[in-house]
């Protein structure tokens, strides 16, 4: 059985894409075998990957075609096969399923669908999925039907916060989404880990981290990931930060070990 885990908050460009990348890779560069879902319409992930248009099935089309086959009345479509849908990236050795633009149209496809909270997890719950070891979701920077499935289909979620001004803003309502699914359709979910991404030396970066460790205590993570130019060269260049010896990559690498850690 994989273990699934979101990478969430509804906060823009405070880390997710990055960690999901690099968490990932490290966890497959340390012998597991890892499965990365892009789960936002930006597609942030699949380019950071490499990926372009190759005209087959995507996660847009997974979505749509589950929402449509869960709607009453509607006339079934075939599934697109996983096998097709999943990707490799030869250069960070790691399996993807891609997403473009058709998903921000989720949330109008999902409006007539029963369970329409349960589509990724009946998407995930593919035999070919459930081979990898870990199956990390990025998540899109909002709090609708996306971001519940992504929660309901998690055994764990991630919460990366930026270690800056208004970072704690929003945290209330992520945690509201978290407990309210919680208590409703996936009571299996926990908080794996509270990371502290782009820390600096400046006064409200250590401020933000040691609010944060009052709040979530033992759920932070105990590595911080560094404000460095190596995460936009990274992505700009598609290539993961732990495939060469940089200090963000050592820094995902110590994250791969605590989640590995968490996450028997
Ligand atoms: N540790 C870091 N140091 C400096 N810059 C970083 C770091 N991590 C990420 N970045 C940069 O910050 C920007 C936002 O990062 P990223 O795309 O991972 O955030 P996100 O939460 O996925 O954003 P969105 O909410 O739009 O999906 C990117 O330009 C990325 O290269
Ligand atoms: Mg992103």
């Amino acid at each position: 059985m994989s273990k699934i885990i979101a990478i969430a908050n509804q906060k823009g460009g405070v880390g997710k894409t990055t960690t999901a990348v690099n968490l990932g890779t490290a966890l497959e560069l340390s012998g597991s075998k890892v499965l990365l879902i892009d789960l936002d319409p930006q597609a942030n992930m699949s380019a950071y990957l490499g990926y372009e248009n190759d005209g087959k099935a995507t996660m847009s089309d997974l979505v749509m075609t589950t929402a449509n086959n869960f709607t009453m009345g509607a006339q079934k479509r075939d599934m697109p096969v996983m096998d097709e849908c999943i990707r490799y990236s030869e250069t960070n050795k790691v399996h993807f399923i891609p997403a473009d633009i058709g998903l921000a149209y989720a949330d109008a496809c999902m409006m007539q669908a029963a369970q329409r909270e349960s589509v990724l997890k009946f998407i995930l719950s593919d035999k070919a999925v459930q081979e990898y070891d870990y199956v990390i979701i990025d998540c899109l920077p909002s709090l609708g039907i996306l971001l519940i499935n992504a929660l309901s289909s998690a055994d764990g979620v991630i919460i990366p916060v930026q270690t800056q001004k208004f970072a704690l803003d929003g945290l209330d309502m992520l945690n509201e989404i978290y407990s309210q699914v919680k208590n409703t359709i996936n009571s299996r979910i926990d908080i794996v880990g509270v990371l502290a991404t782009m820390a600096d030396n400046t006064n409200i970066s250590r401020t933000v981290i040691e609010k944060l460790t009052d709040r979530y205590g033992e759920k932070m993570f105990g590595t911080c990931i560094h404000k460095s130019v190596e995460a936009a060269n990274s992505s700009e260049k598609m290539k993961s930060l732990c495939l060469n010896k940089t200090k963000l990559g050592e820094e995902y690498k110590a994250l791969a070990v605590e989640v590995r850690e968490r996450i028997k």
